[in-house]
Order: C-alpha cells, then structure tokens, then sequence
C-alpha cells in the first residue's frame, strides 16, 4: 500500500509512529511533543527508555521552539548546513518531554534534506522525534523496505521516499556546552564545521550525554562480522573455506576473484550510500561469517570506519547466528 503526506500527517495526530525517508536513513517518526507518541517508538524500537531522540524540525526558524541558550554558532552552522545530515545538541526548552530527551537538560534538533520529510514536517506543523527506524542495535534502514522488514504491519503508514542519498546518520555536535564536540562522526565532517564556526573538539567527554550511536556495538548484523585489509581478508578467507565455512565478502571497488558477495565503490560517499543496504543484503545469505574489506584511512572515511567498527563489535549476537 501506498502513503501520501495527509496520511501521515493523520497518522501522527493519532499518535502513532510512522516511516518517513530522510537523506541519511529512515526515522520511525512521531509527535515529538506527545509523551505517549513517543514512548510508541521506544516500544516498537526495543529501545532503551534512558536513549534520547532528535526531533526533527522545518528549519532554522523552529530552532528557538525547541531549544534555549542557543549560541551564535548554530544558527551560524543551521544557516550553512541545513537542511542537512548535522544534529544540533542544544539546552532545551522546558516543554520538552523528558521521553525526548532522555530526561537530560538537552535536546538534539535536525531539519533533514528530504523533500518528503520536509513536505510532512510543513504539513504537521510540529517537531518529530525520530530515531532511525531499526529495532535496536541493527542495521539502519535506507529504503522503505526495509522499514518493512524491520516493524512489519506494527508500523501501518512508511512512506516511500526512494533510496536515502547519504545512507549513514548524521552527523552529531554537542554545543550544549563550552567546547562543540562531535558525538557522532557523519558525512559532514569535523573540518567542514570548523571552516564555519573554527575548532571543535572530537569524541565524547566523561560527562557528556549518551548517545545510542556512540555505543560500541551497534548497526550490528546477525552473522559474525569481520574487518581486514585486502591481503589479510583473503586469507581468513581461504583458511575459514577450508575448514568448510561459508564466507561472504563486502570488498572495496572489485569482489576478489572466487570470492562470493559485493563490492562497494572506492569513494567514500557511494560507499556510505551503499552500506547498510549491502550489510542488509548479505546479512540475509545465512553465511557463517561475513568478511568486509577495511577502506583507507584517510579523513574522507571516518565516519564509515565508525558504523564498521560498530557493526563487527555487535555483530553475530543475533538469535539465528550460526
Ligand atoms: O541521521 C540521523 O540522525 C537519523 C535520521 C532519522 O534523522 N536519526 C538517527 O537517530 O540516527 P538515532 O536515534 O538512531 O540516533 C540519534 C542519536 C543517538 O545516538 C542519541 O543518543 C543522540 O542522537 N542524541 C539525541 N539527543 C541527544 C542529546 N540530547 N544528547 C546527546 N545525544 C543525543
Ligand atoms: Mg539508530
């Protein structure tokens, strides 16, 4: 069945979540100022009470309904990166709800860059909490399908907003305090933000807030995943066959020779668009291990190299691993 945007927008007024495309992957979105909506999407998620979500706006004009103490520099980043993949951590207005926040003092706010999204977020008129439209721990979603895969018919309205443009999350900067910090490396990178509004400091501190995305295990398939170098992967590879494994690759630019699975482009935004929907896919071939290619090092790659990591520290701990 197919959803246009007066359905969703009568489906959030009910309360219930729905699917809604953005250019970084699918959120499970719902009335960010109704407590009950909102703690749907922890329900259907699995998802840890304690976890906040980012609640997704029409544009920089809404930053001041959600958020207080908002410093110069995100208005300044808002102005230059918006709508876009980056997510403002902000002190947040009272009204918030603490199933939102997480019951911290924070609220994190993004107006994404996808006209079916924005269409939904005008039409409503308010703010969307919305977490990637995965159950915990797995593999994001970037394409409809996939949110169907994941929910089923518990979650009735998914719009169709094609394949996401960038496929990874967004990226995350804390400016709830004295020093913008990164907690979640995205597509936007850390230069970028400091060609805008000059140093920002990388990682979480001791005694910033949680964030889901910044937990080891995480976008995590249910076959055991492993990253190497080309030379290194093609051993593992021989020695598992040999002792009657079936492997599975996800290669840089060409699939070894003999080798079953699928390569990604050597650039770092086709890679990032491909990857979760290749994780998906060969996820659901039922190897024993999968074997995924480490790319270059370089800056470009960082924010890929971190939903890696993430996905082999989490993956295998599926039900249906072998
Ligand atoms: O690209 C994205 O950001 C996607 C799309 C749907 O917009 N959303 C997404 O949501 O990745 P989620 O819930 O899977 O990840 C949101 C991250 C979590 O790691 C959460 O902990 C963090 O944002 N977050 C949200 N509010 C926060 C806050 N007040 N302080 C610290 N982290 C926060
Ligand atoms: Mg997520």
């Amino acid at each position: 069945m197919s959803f246009g945007i007066a359905d969703a927008v009568a489906a959030l007024r009910r309360g219930e979540a729905i699917g809604l495309p953005t250019e970084t992957v699918y959120g499970l979105a719902a009335d960010a100022s109704r407590p009950e909506a909102v703690r749907r999407i922890f329900e259907l998620k699995g998802r840890p009470a304690d976890h906040p979500l980012i609640v997704h706006i029409a544009g920089a004009s809404r930053l001041d309904a959600w958020a207080t103490d908002i410093p110069a520099a995100a208005r300044t980043l808002a102005s230059a990166f918006w709508p876009g993949p980056l997510t403002l951590i902000l002190r947040k207005q009272a009204h918030v709800p603490d199933e939102v926040t997480g019951g911290q003092a924070t609220v994190g706010l993004r107006c994404p860059a996808h006209p079916i999204a924005l269409d939904v977020l005008r039409a409503f008129g308010g703010g969307l909490a919305a977490p990637s439209a995965n159950r915990f721990g797995r593999i994001s979603p970037t394409t409809a399908a996939h949110v169907r895969e994941e929910f089923g018919d518990a979650v009735p309205v998914v719009l169709n907003g094609g394949e996401c443009t960038i496929g990874i999350e967004s990226t995350i900067l804390d400016l709830s305090s004295d020093t913008p910090r990164i907690l979640r490396p995205g597509m936007i990178s850390r230069a970028q933000i400091e060609a805008v509004i000059g140093p920002v400091a990388d990682g979480v501190a001791g005694d910033s807030p949680r964030a889901s995305g910044t937990l080891e295990a995480h976008y995590a398939p249910r076959t055991p995943l492993l990253l190497l170098p080309r030379p290194a992967l093609l051993d593992e590879a021989r020695q598992q066959s040999a002792f009657g494994k079936r492997i599975a690759v996800l290669a840089l630019d060409t699939l070894p020779d003999g080798l079953d699975g699928l390569a990604l482009p050597a650039a770092a935004d086709a890679y990032a668009h491909g990857l979760y929907a290749a994780l998906r896919t060969l996820d659901a071939r039922g190897v024993n291990l999968l074997l995924a290619e480490r790319p270059p090092e370089d800056g470009a790659w960082l924010a890929v190299h971190d939903r890696l990591r993430r996905s082999a520290a989490g993956a295998g701990a599926g039900d249906d691993a072998p």
